[in-house]
């Protein structure tokens, strides 16, 4: 079994001006293939920052950051976009979906960011949006014509579509219902089934406690790990 994630001593530190912000504290963590991990913690304690640096979306400011045994550190901006686009999938509590796109062509934009032909990407598209629970009527329609719920199943789609080896959550069921948030976390579950390593931030414990670890962080470090209570996961406690 590989290590998808490995961080060793990752600080990060914001400068602002003169205000320097310690956003990371030395984190050390390793995500196996396969696993579904959430991690928890006060706002501000870094979580958003960690998901982003293992997301390729950010740098620390030092330590080691690997993925799928690769270093990242000395990766150009080019690199970086390249991998994440192969490797990573990324879901947010915004959606982030493109509203002046159709639901088709936002799933599809990872797809054309790699040069795949329109021909072969339509299939894919359709695969995705079926994996997520979501219907082929919502193809042609803007997101804002979608509820909560049904555009965050697009969003995951499109973080899907490219097969990637590792998902990243930030607190994708922050902005959904309970019922919504039960859907967004049973295609979690199923997609880690199906193979897919996740790292899941969240503030509810009931969606926290549907991973396999919970990592707590505090001011920038991850002071304890527990075990996930599987009959307060999210699952169990609210019906389907
Ligand atoms: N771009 C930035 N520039 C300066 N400081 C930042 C930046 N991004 C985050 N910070 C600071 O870094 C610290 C960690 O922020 P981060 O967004 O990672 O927290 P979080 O745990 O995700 O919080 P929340 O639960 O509110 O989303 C905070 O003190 C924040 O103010
Ligand atoms: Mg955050």
């Amino acid at each position: 079994m590989g290590r998808t994630v490995e961080l060793v001593n990752v600080w990060k530190i914001y400068k602002t001006g003169s205000v320097e912000t310690v956003a990371l504290r030395g984190v050390d963590l390793v995500v196996d293939e396969g696993e579904f991990i959430s991690i928890m913690g006060p706002s501000g304690s870094g979580k958003s920052t960690l998901l982003n640096i293992v997301g390729l979306l950010d740098r620390p400011s030092s330590g080691i950051v690997r993925l799928a045994g690769r270093d990242v550190s000395s990766m150009s901006s080019t690199e970086m976009a390249f991998y994440r686009n192969k490797f990573i999938g990324f879901v947010f509590q915004r959606f982030n979906l493109v509203n002046r796109l159709s639901v088709r062509e936002n799933i599809e934009l990872p797809l054309i960011a790699r040069g795949m032909p329109k021909s072969e990407r339509y299939k894919l598209v359709v695969e995705a949006l079926k994996m997520v629970g979501g219907e082929e009527s919502w193809l042609y329609k803007k997101p804002n014509q979608l509820s909560g719920g049904q555009q965050q199943r697009v969003a995951i789609a499109r973080a899907i579509v490219t097969s990637p080896v590792l998902l990243l959550a930030d607190e994708p069921t922050g902005n959904l219902d309970r019922s919504s948030a039960r859907t967004v976390i049973e295609t979690f579950v199923k997609l880690n089934r199906n193979g897919l390593t996740i790292m899941l931030v969240t503030h509810d414990p009931e969606v926290a406690n549907c991973s396999e670890k919970i990592y707590l962080l505090r001011d920038g470090r991850i002071w304890n790990t527990v075990e996930p209570e599987k009959d307060r996961c999210i699952l169990e406690t609210v019906g389907g």
